[in-house]
């Protein structure tokens, strides 16, 4: 088939992706957990490539949650040299593909090896436009509702806007993800039925697909087999 295996016309603009199960997949291989993330770092690869062939225009993935700093600090170090790598190794190839990375996130928490690394991608990557890959890294939702809600209420005591004249606009203005359409889809890996604090507002009217592949079994045919899930959805946004 051309560009989709999917329905014609019913590929979604926004993917976004919950990429869970890396620990579990390490344990069934008899691999410490970093080996679960290092093997995730390959699916990461495999869904941006198949998210060009399928025509999707924005993929976000899960990558760091405001949480995970609770983890061990080897797993946190590991996880962080492994970020250095895909960003250092993974994207200059991508960037050849026409992907432009993004981030959302308290980017300020990331050891500044990494916020220069990423800096770096973001920089050489900005003219492309056949995918923006957004990473999510020390994001969380709340956080990122409750820094809104205090930009605004700092615009509305200085008198630069009108309490009164706030709508949902104004809000999603004041997100990471300011410039971005909202997810048409969600995709969470390894079963689990939650959302995780991730992207709360965004997700308002996202189709959710939740498959028992853990993330580093996740690839090609997956990603293939949610596309098909969101086709066959018949999206009314709250209307009949
Ligand atoms: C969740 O699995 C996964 C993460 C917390 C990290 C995601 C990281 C990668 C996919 C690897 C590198 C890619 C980038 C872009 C840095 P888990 O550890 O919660 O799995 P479990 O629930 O089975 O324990």
């Amino acid at each position: 088939m051309a560009k989709a295996e999917t329905v014609a016309g019913k590929v979604p603009r926004h993917v976004a992706i919950i990429m869970d199960g890396n620990g579990r997949w390490a344990h069934q291989h008899n691999l410490p957990r970093l080996g679960g993330h290092e093997a995730g770092r390959k699916s990461v690869k495999k869904v941006v490539q198949a998210a060009i062939a399928h025509g999707v225009r924005y993929l976000t993935l899960y990558a760091f949650s405001v949480e995970n700093w609770q983890r061990p600090r080897d797993e946190v170090q590991g996880l962080m040299g492994l970020l250095r790598l895909v960003l250092r190794e993974e994207l200059a190839e991508m960037g050849k593909e026409g992907v432009r990375l993004r981030a959302i996130g308290r980017l300020q928490d990331l050891p500044e090896a990494v916020r220069e690394e990423l800096a770096s991608a973001i920089e050489k990557t900005k003219a492309n436009t056949k995918l923006d890959l957004i990473l999510a890294l020390s994001y969380g939702s709340r956080v990122e509702i409750t820094e809104a809600a205090k930009a605004l209420a700092r615009e509305a005591k200085s008198g630069r806007l009108d309490a009164e004249t706030i709508g949902e606009e104004t809000l999603a203005q004041h997100l990471y993800t300011r410039d971005l359409p909202d997810p048409d889809l969600l995709i969470r890996t390894s079963g689990e039925m939650r959302i995780s604090n991730f992207m709360l507002w965004q997700i308002s009217y996202a189709e959710i697909h939740v498959t028992p592949v853990l993330w580093p079994d996740f690839g090609k045919e997956a990603f293939a087999a949610a596309l098909a899930d969101y086709a066959r959805r018949d999206r009314r946004f709250g209307a009949i």
